[in-house]
């Protein structure tokens, strides 16, 4: 996922490369305290009064992180940049964002500080997402040997066994395609999504949101309230099979938010 996000290798493992920053295991350390600290309940947020005391240490602790982060983005974009003069063809989504950043139309322009938000961004947001969901797939499939035997089948019909699965072939594989959202129904990566905030009043499913609300979204009992799942605990890709659902599962995720009656059944 790094690859496609930055290419180059800007970590060093064995094969030691010469624009690493950082080793690797520095950067999975960085990765994993991100998302420890995202989690955690700092006391000082409730209290202002012991936010002065960071009696828990988190506050020092983003503030190392944010200083390794800093370094370690800025080097990428810079590398981006000198390399992006010999090349004019984007070769990773950095590349694409330092285009969009150079673009003269741009109604809001990208400063360095939204530049290094949005490679974090990417880089945090595409690694341990989908490490941890591929986890999940990958025991479920181990559960259930007979919808491996489906999705073999379907490989071995749509693809043969000579070559590896493209991008594009997904279109022409919809039981691995269930598969996969029957994975993020069951298993979302978290069980409430990071909080919302409304910009402005709305009403969302006979809700009324007032302007300024934090909105958490509950996926986890979304994905499992057998009111508009049948059989909701259990892993059943067919599910997906017979519901008008797009490949990027729009629909199925805007159903189970927002709207309850296109929510699919069985
Ligand atoms: C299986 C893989 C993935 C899962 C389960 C996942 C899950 C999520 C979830 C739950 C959110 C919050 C959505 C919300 O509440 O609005 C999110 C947002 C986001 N994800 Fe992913 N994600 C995955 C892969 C990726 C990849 C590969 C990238 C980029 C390389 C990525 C980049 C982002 C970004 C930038 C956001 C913030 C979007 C925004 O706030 O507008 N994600 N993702």
């Amino acid at each position: 996922m790094s690859r496609m996000v930055m290419s180059g290798k800007y970590y060093n493992d064995e094969s030691k490369s010469n624009t690493s920053v950082v080793s690797l295991e520095k950067l999975q350390w960085m990765l994993d305290e991100f998302f420890l600290l995202n989690g955690v309940i700092n006391l000082g947020d409730w209290v202002p009064l012991l936010s002065w005391f960071d009696s828990q240490g988190y506050v020092r602790r983003m503030k190392e992180l944010g200083k390794s982060f800093v370094e370690f983005h800025n080097s990428v974009l810079e590398d981006h940049k000198a390399k992006a003069k010999e090349n004019s063809v984007p070769r990773d989504m950095v590349d694409v964002i330092l285009q969009l950043a150079d673009d003269p139309n741009l109604e809001v322009k990208l400063t360095k500080d939204h530049l290094m938000g949005l490679v974090h961004d990417l880089l945090a947001g595409g690694t341990d997402t989908s490490a941890a969901t591929v986890e999940w797939a990958f025991q479920e499939l181990l559960r259930n040997p007979k919808i491996i035997e489906k999705a073999n089948q379907e490989l071995d019909r749509v693809n043969g066994k000579e070559r590896w699965v493209e991008e594009e072939d997904f279109c022409r594989l919809p039981y691995i395609d269930a598969i996969i959202k029957e994975t993020f129904r069951l298993h979302p990566l978290c069980a409430l999504l990071p909080p919302h905030y409304s910009i402005e009043d709305c009403n969302i499913a006979g809700y009324d949101i007032p302007k300024g609300t934090t909105v958490f979204v509950n996926a986890w009992s979304l994905g499992r309230n057998p009111k508009y799942w049948d059989r909701p605990e259990e892993f059943i890709p067919e599910r997906f099979l017979e519901n008008d659902i797009d490949i990027k599962g729009q629909l199925y995720i805007a159903a189970i938010w927002f709207r309850k009656e296109e929510v699919p059944r069985i």
